[in-house]
């Protein structure tokens, strides 16, 4: 979609066409996704086989949850989209680099991902390594791009910084990493397994949704209701994807199920079964639904609507 169709898009949608969730869905991946292909400046010299592994994974597809998380969170306060967009592009990054490190033998040792075959299978390690390290540098300098194209506040941009390295690093998801690394059936219990799914993946989020909050200006409250949101869908998330790698369907997936079994991993299902997990992701929802009820928005509908749409989720 060229930047115009997605500019009529949304007229069509503030003048009260407002487009399903799906269609909104599609639409934000796929503006995410063209912006993601032009990521690295034409005129940087990079190493060509660094740009393509970069490349290869960033565009194998992935749901773009974070990206719309910023850019729904963003809207749901009245701002817009396109200043959340660098931001948006900034966290698939991440998300991407913490996926291609996630697959590498000394991690999760895993073959296929989004539908293809995992980074290093094809580049090999020392360059999945190398592109997981490439993306998450570059996202610090998309980031950045919020304040030199779109005007967006030094200060809030300055937050956002501040949050990405507290959320992404060693408080977050690669804190989250490392105790997912170090959790071992018969050690390890469901409090601490509480702790990795919350770092892990729920610090990234929370990222998303505070991200998309300060560019649109959002107040403390609203921040405080944002981070709760993510909290409780974060979680629920990643309750789900224990799921999914338990009963999901391997197509509708992209990536091989029995991945968590084959490395003996602790999860929601191994600690309280598949109906418990499967209740705990509704009960973490709901919470996460009043957080954003309560929250003041000018219009949350959209965020109430993927929290659902996470709950059914089956990729
Ligand atoms: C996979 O995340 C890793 C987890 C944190 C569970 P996603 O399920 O969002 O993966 P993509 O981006 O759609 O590939
Ligand atoms: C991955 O968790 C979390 C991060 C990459 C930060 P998992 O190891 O469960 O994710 P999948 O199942 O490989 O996608
Ligand atoms: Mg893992
Ligand atoms: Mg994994
Ligand atoms: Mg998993």
């Amino acid at each position: 979609m060229t930047h115009s169709e997605h500019e009529t898009g949304r007229a069509a949608g503030e003048a009260g066409r407002r487009e399903p969730l799906e269609q909104y869905i599609a639409e934000v991946g796929q503006w995410v996704a063209d912006a993601l292909g032009a990521i690295l400046p034409a005129e940087w010299t990079v190493p060509q086989a660094l740009r393509e592994a970069m490349e290869y994974s960033l565009q194998a597809g992935g749901k773009r949850l974070r990206p719309l998380l910023v850019i729904a969170a963003c809207e749901a306060l009245g701002g817009s989209r396109d200043a959340a967009l660098p931001v948006a592009a900034a966290i698939e990054m991440v998300h991407t680099y913490s996926l291609i490190h996630d697959d590498l033998p000394a991690m999760d040792n895993d073959d296929y991902r989004r539908g293809k075959l995992t980074n290093h299978k094809v580049f090999g390690e020392a360059a999945a390594i190398l592109a997981g390290d490439a993306l998450l540098t570059h996202a610090f300098y998309s980031v950045v791009q919020a304040s030199r194209k779109y005007g967006v506040p030094a200060e809030q941009v300055l937050s956002i910084v501040e949050d990405l390295a507290e959320m992404a690093g060693p408080r977050g998801m690669v804190g989250g990493q490392v105790a997912d690394m170090e959790g071992e059936q018969g050690l390890t219990d469901l409090e601490q397994l509480r702790y990795i799914h919350l770092h892990k993946t729920g610090d990234l989020m929370i990222f998303s949704l505070l991200a998309g909050g300060r560019i649109a200006g959002a107040g403390e409250a609203q921040l405080e209701a944002l981070r709760r949101f993510g909290t409780g869908i974060g979680l629920a998330f990643q309750v789900q994807d224990d799921i999914l790698d338990l009963i999901g369907d391997e197509s509708k997936l992209g990536k091989k199920t029995g991945s968590d079994i084959k490395q003996q991993k602790v999860t929601y299902p191994y600690f309280i079964g598949l109906e418990a997990s499967r209740a705990e992701v509704k009960t973490l929802t709901d919470a996460a639904r009043s957080a954003i009820l309560e929250g003041g928005f000018q219009d949350p509908s959209r965020l109430l609507e993927i929290a659902d749409y996470l709950v059914s989720r089956d990729h």
